[in-house]
């Protein structure tokens, strides 16, 4: 009989015995699997659990600030990086959103790999992996993904070889949450929808730049505090907004305007595999549409995706 509870007591009660004295690293990403994995495990060995967040800039607008306080305000042991600009440095010129992927996570290993340096005698990387990972053995999410796609690039980086722990392997998402909600995390973070690990930097279609993230993330601010204040985020699996390699005419006043165009995308769907575009009020997106031109400088169209999964992905990119 599964219980949340004594799922993490147990589980506390093995990492103890399995770990001892050893000093465990753990990449946190801001979804629910790292943020659990790491409270399991900070529960069992308290500051020999060194977190490392990584700020890609490419996450939402006061992201990495806001969920950096909530994971010190958890107790966790975690060290923030804001790495933003060799990201952004890595990304100049690409447009392949391949080439984008890889970039990002090759910045990713190297920075992991440089901060993991600095934790001395480390013996143990922690990870979120939960059991569709383990099984389709390609994650989708997460910095644990970044890091199986891009292992062989330029050899193994160091973390890469300690031995693994993964507290969640044995759960799937539903699981976590319940076993989250035992341990008292913060619903919010709990709740949150799935986000990708190149995050905002395949959501700019083309060339990533500091200013197109800049913008991109105030558009995509309006639309999730949109979603949560009309009580809509938790009817909806994921949403995002893109923005468009496109400059269309528009009209301000008197003056003819040429600038981007965004779309925004809200799906809903069980496991991401398949997905419906969210059926949404029509005068939610009207006024969240009004908001977007009105307080983006540089947007001036906004279109809602009505493309489902199949044959549509959730990305555009
Ligand atoms: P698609 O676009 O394939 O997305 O329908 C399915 C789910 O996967 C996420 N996604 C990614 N997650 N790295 C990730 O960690 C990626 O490169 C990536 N591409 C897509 C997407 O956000 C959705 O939840």
């Amino acid at each position: 009989n599964w219980t949340p509870d004594a799922f993490a007591d147990t589980m506390i009660a093995e990492l103890k015995e399995q770990l001892g004295d050893d000093k465990v690293i753990l990449g946190l990403s801001g979804g629910v699997d790292s943020t659990v994995a790491a409270v399991l495990i900070n529960k069992a060995i308290g500051s020999n659990l060194h977190c490392i967040f990584v700020n890609n800039g490419l996450l939402r607008k006061n992201e990495f600030e806001e969920v950096l306080a909530s994971y010190e305000g958890m107790g966790l042991n975690v060290k923030g990086v804001d790495a933003s600009q060799r990201f952004y440095d890595a990304l100049e010129g690409l447009t392949d959103p391949e080439d984008k992927r890889k970039a990002i996570g090759r910045v990713f290993v190297e920075v992991f790999d440089d901060e993991s340096h600095k934790v001395e005698n480390a013996k143990w990387l922690g990870q979120g992996t939960i059991y569709p990972d383990v099984i389709e053995s390609v994650s989708v999410n997460g910095p644990s993904a970044t890091i199986k796609s891009h292992h062989n690039v330029g050899g193994l980086p160091d973390y890469m070889k300690l031995k693994v722990v993964e507290p969640l392997r044995s759960l799937f998402k539903d699981g976590v949450r319940r076993v989250g909600k035992s341990l008292d995390i913060d619903p919010k973070i709990l709740g949150r929808h799935p986000f990708p690990g190149p995050g905002l930097g395949i959501r700019i279609l083309g060339e990533v730049t500091a200013e197109k993230v800049r913008i991109l993330q105030e558009v995509d601010h309006i639309w999730i505090n949109g979603l949560r204040k009309h009580h809509l985020y938790d009817y909806v699996w994921q949403a995002g907004s893109m923005l468009l390699p496109v400059q269309s005419v528009g009209v301000m006043g008197d003056e003819r305007t040429y600038e981007s165009v965004v779309a925004l995308r809200a799906v809903t769907s069980v496991d991401g595999m398949t997905a419906d575009w969210a059926e949404l009020p029509h005068e939610f997106l009207k006024e969240v549409s009004n908001d977007i031109i009105n307080r983006v400088k540089g947007v001036n169209r906004v279109v809602y995706d009505i493309s489902s999964k199949p044959p549509a992905t959730i990305e555009w990119e």
